[in-house]
């Protein structure tokens, strides 16, 4: 058993109780390899923004999940060296399991130094989300580690669960669901989904609204709970051009609006679940180095612009879009 306090983690608490205060979001980024801890560490920290770095399923089985503990262990000292540098404060990072599917997983988690954990029982029936959230939070709280429960399906591929169709949250359900099982953050349906295709729009429209009716009376029933949108990259039109115009094939990949992300940011949405658009920023990337210069066979000629480009997009993120920059 390894506390996660003794590797420099923080749990979400303290940074959703003034991410709810001030009117921002923490973002959650989620990271596979070196290059996007490596970015996401220096985007945060140059601007004195919180940050959960997540780990799902899907990087658990490309990177091995030990692997990727440590690898959060050294990105704890990768912000004190960056902070030190540039003067400025070391930020708050927590280590958390993204799309948990069982207690064991949580529980290994847990163990191994994860400070925060998601479980994800959205695809049970009620009672059954509840039963297996209730016994995650059980064993996580004992050692403070902190837990993200969800009510709702999201449309998309959720890990290996793919949805066709939203299921809305139930605002009815949700101060049962966290009476009954003591989580800390809900993450709830209100018309996000996760990847690059978010809404079959036609070109020139905008993508429907976000059911903000929803959010509100969610905040109405659990006033002052830390509320999670997951699936919200903007999958940002700049990077699918890019990416098109080198080569790839993105044709209708869209996202949510960063206006619509500001809103939810101001209210009780206190984590912002980034993914896709730090993959799409990777690969606009790539593909223009090594179309430009096929000769280049360095991996680090062409992962190194990616990861600064990366940095640049997580800060202007945190700055313009999550209002997390400068809260520490
Ligand atoms: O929850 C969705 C995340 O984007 C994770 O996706 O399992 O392919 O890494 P992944
Ligand atoms: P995106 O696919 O919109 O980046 O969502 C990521 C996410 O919700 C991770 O849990
Ligand atoms: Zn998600």
């Amino acid at each position: 058993m390894i506390h996660y306090a003794d590797l420099g983690f923080s749990n979400t608490r303290k940074m959703f109780e003034d991410a709810m205060k001030n009117g921002y979001a923490v973002p959650a980024y989620n990271f596979n390899n070196m290059e996007q801890l490596q970015a996401i560490i220096t985007a945060c920290t140059m601007s004195q923004s919180p940050v959960i770095l997540q780990v799902s399923k899907g990087a658990r089985n490309y990177a091995n999940q030990t692997l990727l503990r440590w690898m959060g262990q050294g990105a704890v000292e990768l912000m004190k060296e960056i902070a030190d540098e540039n003067n400025l404060k070391e930020i708050p990072i927590a280590m958390h399991l993204d799309h948990g599917d069982s207690f064991e997983l949580c529980k290994s988690c847990v163990d191994m130094g994860f400070s925060s954990v998601m479980i994800d029982g959205s695809h049970l029936t009620y009672d059954e989300n509840v039963e297996l959230t209730r016994r995650v939070v059980e064993y996580a709280h004992k050692y403070d580690v902190t837990v993200e429960g969800e009510l709702g399906v999201l449309a998309g591929i959720e890990d290996d669960v793919k949805a066709e169709e939203h299921t809305y949250t139930n605002p009815d359900n949700v101060e049962d669901f966290v009476k009954k099982t003591g989580v800390d953050s809900l993450a709830i349906a209100i018309g996000t989904s996760h990847g690059a295709y978010k809404f079959k729009i036609k070109d020139g429209e905008q993508p429907p609204p976000l059911r903000f009716d929803i959010l509100e009376e969610v905040e109405k029933r659990i006033p002052g709970f830390p509320i999670v949108l997951h699936g919200a990259s903007s999958v940002l039109q700049e990077y699918v051009k890019t990416i098109n115009k080198y080569g790839g094939n993105l044709e209708g990949a869209v996202g949510v609006s960063e206006d619509q992300l500001r809103k939810a940011a101001k209210s009780a949405v206190c984590k912002i679940n980034i993914d896709s658009d730090g993959r799409l920023v990777m690969t606009a990337k790539v593909r223009e180095i090594l179309w430009n210069k096929p000769e280049e066979f360095d991996p680090r000629k062409y992962l190194g612009p990616a990861r600064d480009e990366l940095v640049k997009m997580y800060e202007r993120k945190n700055r313009d879009v999550l209002g997390s920059a400068f809260r520490v």
